[in-house]
C-alpha cells in the first residue's frame, strides 16, 4: 500500500493508473472500525485499484469542540487499511485539501432538509463540498458509503444524479457490535453506562420495525414506539425521531404511512456524545457484527 500525503502525490498516482482498471474509493474521516473496513474489503473485492482516504474534514463540524475532540490514530488506520486490500492511502493536510481562499460550496436541496439536515447547519453542505471534491481528485468508477450514515447516503446518491458524475455509489449495511449499538468512530467517547443505555437506539427502531410488521402505519405512533424506548434511559437526550421517505428523506409527519417502505431515524446525545441510527421498517435488519 502506498501513502500519500500532498495533493500532488494523490494526482501523480491517479494519472498513473490505467483508466481501464476499475477504481474504487472509501472516503473516510479516521479512526477506522469495522463499518469502514467492510467498506474497504468490498472495494477491494469489487476493483482492480482501491483508494482511501483519511481527512477530517473541517467544514462539515458545526462545534469546534467536536473537530478539536475527534479521535485520531493515524499508524492504527493505516494497518487497517493495509489489512483491508486498499492499494493507496491519501492522508493530506488542510492545506492539500483547501485553498486559504476555497470560496465554493455544494448544496443538495430536499434530502438534507429534515434530520441531521435541520439539526446541523451547514453540516451536509461540507460533507457534499468535501465528496464532490474528493470525486473529481480520485475519479473513481465506484465509492462506498456505510447505510448509517442514512442521510449521507441518500444525499450523495442525490447529488451524483443531478450534477451527471460518472460513478456508482454503493451503499453498504450497518455494522454492529455485538450489543447492538452501530460502530461508531464517537463511541469511544461513551463511559459504561452511556454505552449499556445506547442499546436502546437500535432496541427503538427494532420495536418500531415490530410494530409496523403488525401493521402500524401511523408515523406518529411509530415516532411513539421508539420515544417510549428510548425515554426509559435517563442519560439519553433525544436530539431527533423521525420516520421518513426512504428516498426523499422526507418525514411523514402526522401521515399514514401509505409507501411500502420507510426509514426510522434517531439521533440521540448522551453527555457530548452525539450517535446516530436508522432501520428500514419493511425488512428486518442485516445483523452485521464484526
Ligand atoms: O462519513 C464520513 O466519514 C464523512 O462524512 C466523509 C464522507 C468521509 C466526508 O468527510
Amino acid at each position: 500500500m502506498r501513502i500519500l500525503t500532498t495533493r500532488e502525490e494523490l494526482l501523480d498516482a491517479r494519472r498513473g493508473l490505467n483508466e481501464a482498471a476499475g477504481i474504487g474509493f472509501v472516503p473516510t474521516m479516521g479512526f477506522l472500525h469495522e463499518g469502514h473496513v467492510s467498506l474497504m474489503e468490498r472495494s477491494a473485492a469489487d476493483n482492480e485499484v482501491s483508494i482511501a482516504t483519511i481527512f477530517v474534514n473541517p467544514t462539515q463540524f458545526n462545534e469546534a469542540a467536536d473537530l478539536d475532540s475527534y479521535p485520531r490514530d493515524p499508524e492504527g488506520d493505516a494497518q487497517k487499511c493495509r489489512d483491508a486490500g486498499v492499494d493507496i492511502l491519501w492522508m493530506p493536510e488542510i492545506p492539500s485539501v483547501y485553498a486559504d481562499d476555497h470560496s465554493t460550496t455544494v448544496t443538495v436541496g430536499g434530502v438534507t432538509s429534515a434530520l441531521c439536515g435541520a439539526a446541523r447547519p451547514g453540516h451536509f453542505d461540507g460533507v457534499a463540498t468535501i465528496v464532490c471534491k474528493l470525486f473529481n481528485l480520485v475519479r473513481p468508477d465506484r465509492a462506498y458509503f456505510g447505510e448509517k450514515d442514512y442521510q449521507q447516503l441518500a444525499m450523495i446518491r442525490r447529488m451524483v444524479r443531478d450534477l451527471d458524475m460518472q460513478l456508482e455509489i454503493v451503499g453498504m449495511p450497518i455494522v454492529r457490535d455485538t450489543d447492538g449499538v452501530a460502530l461508531s468512530s464517537r463511541n469511544k467517547h461513551l463511559n459504561g453506562e452511556q454505552r449499556a443505555q445506547a442499546r436502546s437506539l437500535r432496541e427503538s427502531l427494532e420495536a418500531a420495525r415490530v410494530a409496523w410488521q403488525r401493521g402500524e402505519r401511523s408515523a406518529a405512533a411509530l415516532r411513539q414506539v421508539i420515544r417510549a424506548r428510548i425515554e426509559v434511559e435517563p442519560l439519553a437526550d433525544i436530539d431527533y425521531v423521525d420516520v421518513v421517505g426512504t428516498r426523499s428523506v422526507a418525514p411523514y409527519g402526522d401521515a399514514i404511512i401509505e409507501d411500502a417502505t420507510c426509514v426510522a431515524a434517531v439521533a440521540v446525545r448522551f453527555g457530548a456524545t452525539r450517535l446516530i441510527d436508522n432501520a428500514r421498517l419493511d425488512r428486518p435488519q442485516p445483523v452485521w457484527t464484526p
